[in-house]
């Protein structure tokens, strides 16, 4: 191990500006005015998997944004673990609220990065944590030091749903055949502790259109005696809480799993600072289902958000109409076991019977995926653990995520995998966000921990 981690601290500035470059590439997948640029940083990556000692690298074409995969067979008898990761990243508005282009990355020390971060969409989530692994394998690789097979698949759809990825799964079921999938795609409280995230929440997204008459009227002539669709939508909205701001759509907590006292003990002993988390946010208060803690009700709960809300005139100064059309995209974050169709059925139905005269709705299930959790006495946490252990200093705690990564669970169906989620991120790095970040500190730990991840599986998978 001496010679990966030498080869890294050789490589260290290298290891940067490549991925500087590839951070330059604007892969935004929500946008076909970007699909040219998914090509050009998927085949950055291809040359990336290459020039690291890949075999197969290749360009795959998909329905949607293409995926790339490569491997490095060193004895079929060996374990192989499959890296993935994505190279998409989102949209990068509001532009006016980034202090620096978010295509154009430049490192500046914050707050919790003394020594640096770098500014850029996608330096988090998820181009520089996937590309850690790259540059692990390039120093494993080039060192002899590899104790095991590998394979990467890196795709270009994480961001809009995964849509294809299981179609690619399913088709290529023996190329992607492997012993565990890791991923770093998630994050660690702070630099000083570490985290396997051991489940994720599923999602279940849909919009909905709620239509009044037949066309915008003058809200003096018509105002009192019409159905505005913006009023009843913003009625039926608040009408999906109740005083305990409980979900009321019928069946929605049928299938939730109920966490033990014990575990909820246990997972609440996790570092989480209610004035730190008020402070960060600028809010008097949380808000959220009564009996439950913010950790709990992030991660054990499900949640239902309004995503966007709009309808009528929304121009400068004021314009008296009565809309004929208003419009939400409502998330709804689930636990094990909920089913994603089966959420947004109930929701759909639902919705129906709690329309009033006047107005009609149309509910559109836009994508989902199903929650995720990841048993603590696997090889693959095993490893992680003792992984992050060395690295840190500090063994890692487990602990659930409130995101959801769709193709996680679907790896488990498909494949029958399981992940190791070891991210690097911080809930700080504004992922999403204007300004979003990653630590230089983070970057390099993630490169120096991977390589312990192989050796401590390889080693556990040899027993
Ligand atoms: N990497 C995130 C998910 C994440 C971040 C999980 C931090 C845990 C901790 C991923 O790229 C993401 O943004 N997922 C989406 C879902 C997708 C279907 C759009 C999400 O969670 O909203
Ligand atoms: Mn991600
Ligand atoms: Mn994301």
């Amino acid at each position: 191990m001496d010679k990966t981690q030498g080869y890294n601290e050789k490589n260290k500035s290298r290891y940067l500006d490549e991925l500087l470059e590839l951070l330059r590439i604007p892969s935004v997948s929500a946008d076909p005015a970007h699909k040219d640029d998914m090509l050009t940083a998927a085949s950055y990556i291809k040359n990336q998997l290459k020039s690291a000692g890949a075999d197969r690298v290749e360009v795959m074409p998909t329905d949607g944004h293409p995926i790339v995969y490569g491997e490095r067979i060193i004895d079929p008898d060996l374990p192989t673990v499959l890296v993935y990761g994505h190279y998409d990243v989102q949209p990068p508005d509001p532009l006016e609220l980034w202090h620096s282009d978010p295509f154009d990355p430049v490192i500046k020390p914050t707050d919790k990065h003394p020594q640096g971060a770098i500014f850029a969409r996608g330096s988090s989530d998820d181009k520089g944590q996937m590309f850690m692994h790259i540059k692990a394998f390039e120093a494993m690789n080039k060192t002899g030091e590899l104790p095991c097979n590998v394979k990467f698949m890196i795709e270009g759809e994480e961001e809009v749903g995964s849509a294809h990825l299981g179609p690619f799964a399913e088709a290529h079921k023996d190329m992607l055949r492997c012993d565990v999938i890791v991923v770093s795609d998630t994050g660690i409280i702070d630099n000083q502790t570490p985290v396997i995230t051991v489940g994720l929440r599923g999602l279940s997204y849909v919009e909905v259109e709620v239509t009044g008459p037949n066309r915008d009227l003058h809200s003096g002539l018509y105002g009192g005696a019409v159905a505005n669709p913006i009023n009843i939508l913003a009625e039926m909205m608040a009408g999906l809480f109740d005083e305990d701001r409980k979900i009321t759509i019928p069946g929605f907590y049928d299938k939730v799993l109920t966490v033990s006292d014990a575990e909820r003990a246990e997972m609440n002993k996790a570092p989480f600072s209610l004035e730190a988390y008020l402070e960060d946010l600028d809010i008097n208060d949380v808000c959220g289902e009564a009996g439950y803690t913010t950790l709990e009700r992030t991660t054990i709960r499900p949640s239902l958000d309004a995503n966007g809300i709009w309808g009528g005139y929304t121009g400068e100064g004021a314009k008296t109409v009565l809309p004929s059309k208003a419009y939400a995209k409502i998330s709804m974050r689930l636990v094990p076991e909920q089913n994603s169709e089966e959420i947004a059925r109930l929701f759909k139905e639902h919705f129906e019977v709690i329309t009033p005269a006047g107005v009609k709705v149309k509910v559109s299930y836009l994508h989902g995926g199903e929650p995720y959790v990841m048993p603590i006495d696997s090889e693959g946490y095993k490893a992680g653990y003792r992984a992050m252990e060395q690295t840190f200093g500090k063994p890692p705690i487990p602990m659930r995520s409130g995101g959801s990564i769709p193709i996680i669970p679907l790896f488990e169906n498909v494949l029958g995998v399981k992940s190791i989620l070891m991210g690097f991120g911080l809930d700080s790095d504004l992922i999403h966000s204007p300004n979003e970040h990653f630590g230089l500190f983070n970057f390099y730990k993630g490169i120096e921990t991977i390589p312990w991840f192989f050796r401590y599986y390889s080693e556990l998978m040899r027993k």
